[in-house]
């Protein structure tokens, strides 16, 4: 299976939101990371088919998802940033409700729903009402519905948000499981999302495609580039305005400083293990995001 995007572009107007996307997926975990406003929403409102594109075209096994149609949506499971949920059904009902805009046997919906439930942690609250939930149970109800029809292709923008640290971890540990057999792609704004169950990495950047490579690659691609040093608080004002800085930790001796760069950025700096975040701060600076 092979869902591909050619030159895949979006304008609203005279903003250009996704410029000439070209992706490959297949089986495996894939992370679009970026920062808010890169266009991941928008690239991923194409890919599953409910946002005409401006210009290119969506493909699975060289036939246009238009084409495919139903089939496509039969293959599909998709969760959205902004997930449209029905305050007063409690979370079976919901399933139920979206089980059958599928078009799911009722039986078979009853024992996948009490299985995805479970699956998500969510079993003791199924007959309390979506108005109650947290962010973090709501986005959980998101990713069991999207798995209802057993999908070839998961597509997930944002699934982490709201979810606390033991959620996020449980959500990484599904998706990992999920992945064997499927194409999983989940976008982001957070490193660690990904750092750890992503196999290929995606990085947009104002609606274009900056890197595409595996997690592997991207990290090799850094070596030689970051640097741990222990600064004093001038050092590090001075640093900032000539590198990029990641995490800045004070400690008695000063502070430690994580920094990207080309170059040895000052004398008793260290090379340091690169990790996905360093990629991120690489190419997106540091943790002013303004002029991105
Ligand atoms: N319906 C829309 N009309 C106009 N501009 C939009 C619309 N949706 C998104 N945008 C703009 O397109 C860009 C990409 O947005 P989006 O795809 O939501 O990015 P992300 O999901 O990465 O935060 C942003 O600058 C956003 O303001
Ligand atoms: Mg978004």
């Amino acid at each position: 299976m092979k869902l591909e995007t050619h030159n895949l572009t979006k304008n609203y107007g005279e903003k250009c939101a996704v410029d000439n996307v070209n992706l490959e997926f297949e089986q495996g975990i894939y992370g679009l990371l970026g920062p808010n406003g890169a266009g991941k929403t928008t690239l991923i409102k194409m890919i599953v088919g409910i946002l005409p594109p401006t210009k290119g075209t969506v493909t699975l096994d060289d036939t246009l998802i238009s084409k495919l149609d139903e089939k496509y949506r039969d293959l599909l499971g998709y969760m959205p940033q902004d997930i449209g949920y029905y305050r007063t059904f409690t979370a079976k009902q919901f399933l139920e409700y979206i089980a059958l805009l599928k078009g799911l046997e009722p039986k078979e919906a009853e024992k996948k729903i009490d299985t995805l439930l479970d699956m998500v942690g969510l079993s003791d609250a199924k007959g309390k009402r979506l108005g109650q939930f947290s962010g973090g149970m709501i986005r959980r109800v998101g990713i069991a519905q999207a798995l209802l029809n057993d999908p070839k292709i998961l597509v997930l923008d944002e699934p982490t948000a709201g979810l606390d640290p033991k959620e996020r971890i449980h959500f990484r540990n599904i998706l990992s499981e999920l992945s064997l057999d499927r194409i999983v792609i989940l976008s982001t704004h957070i490193v660690s999302d990904v750092e750890s169950i992503a196999g290929k990495v995606i990085l947009l950047r104002l609606g274009k495609v900056i890197t595409f490579d595996t997690n592997e690659n991207l990290l090799h691609s850094m070596e030689g580039k970051v640097w741990d040093a222990t600064v004093t608080h001038q050092e590090l004002d001075r640093l900032k305005t000539q590198f990029t800085i990641g995490n800045a930790f004070q400690k008695d001796s000063g502070f430690e400083v994580r920094i990207v760069s080309d170059v040895k950025p000052t004398e008793n700096a260290t090379p340091a293990e690169p990790s996905l975040e360093d990629v991120f701060i690489y190419h997106f600076g540091g943790l002013d995001y303004d002029n991105i």
